[in-house]
């Protein structure tokens, strides 16, 4: 498959190039600074910059593709206005961009808890904006698959994990949000799909069976 990941150098999108690349996909990395190119390029993934912010038509830069990710965001040191123009809008960008060029799959790293938003008043935006971007996917008529992790963490990976559609609060490290985006991208059961994601005792594939089963 073609992937394009916008929020390409994102630290989850670093450890998903490889996973994608190693299972013969393509993939190109979106990122908006130039210096990054060389370390997606490392990891097997082809950057093109994108400012997915300041740019209202991101369609060239995804191109021909069948699928795309998105795994950007503003960030925790960003204040409340990057919330609703990155992590709201930027997501609905790659989903016109999508509709655009005839992609239909579009795999979402949203968030947990974001029904019962908590925490400072930026956090709580943060929680708005990736539930309204969510819900504009649910809406678009795309292949969704919305994944819903805990807090991350940058622990290695343990391909051991908890998944369903409402879980009590965790964590989770990035390298198995990873693994779980690339299993999802892999398998078409997963097309209209929200789940929460925490770290846990069961095989990422034994979790999702038992989720599509549900
Ligand atoms: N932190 C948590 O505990 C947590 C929990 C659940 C879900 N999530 C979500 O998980 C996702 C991925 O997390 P992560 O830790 O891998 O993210 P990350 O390392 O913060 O990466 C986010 C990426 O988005 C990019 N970005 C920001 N503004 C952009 C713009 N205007 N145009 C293009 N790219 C832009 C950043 O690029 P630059 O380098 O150019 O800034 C960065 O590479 C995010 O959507 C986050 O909201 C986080």
């Amino acid at each position: 498959m073609k992937i394009v990941i916008a929020g390409g150098h994102g630290q989850i999108a670093m450890l998903l190039h490889p996973l994608l690349k190693t299972d013969g996909h393509q993939v190109r990395g979106l990122i908006r600074k130039e210096e990054q190119a060389g370390e997606l390029k490392a990891v097997g993934a082809e950057p093109v910059i994108a400012d997915i912010e300041n740019e209202d038509d991101i369609s060239e830069a995804v191109g021909e593709a069948d699928a795309v990710v998105f795994a950007a965001g503003a960030g925790p040191g960003s204040g409340k206005e990057r919330k609703w123009t990155v992590d709201r809008d930027g997501a609905i960008k790659l989903m016109k961009a999508a509709k655009k060029n005839g992609i239909k799959r579009y795999v979402m790293i949203s968030a947990m808890g974001l029904d019962t938003p908590r925490g400072d008043e930026v956090f709580q935006v943060y929680q708005q904006a990736k539930a309204e971007a969510d819900d504009a996917l649910r809406k678009s008529g795309l292949d969704y698959t919305i994944v819903k992790p805990g807090r991350l963490t940058n622990d290695p990976g343990t391909g051991k994990v908890k998944m369903a559609r409402w879980l009590d609060p965790g964590e989770i490290p990035r390298e198995d949000v990873a693994r779980v985006i690339r299993t999802v991208l892999e398998d078409h059961r997963t097309i209209g799909k929200e789940f929460d994601l925490i770290r846990g005792e069961n095989s990422i594939e034994s979790e999702l069976l038992r989720l599509m089963e549900g």
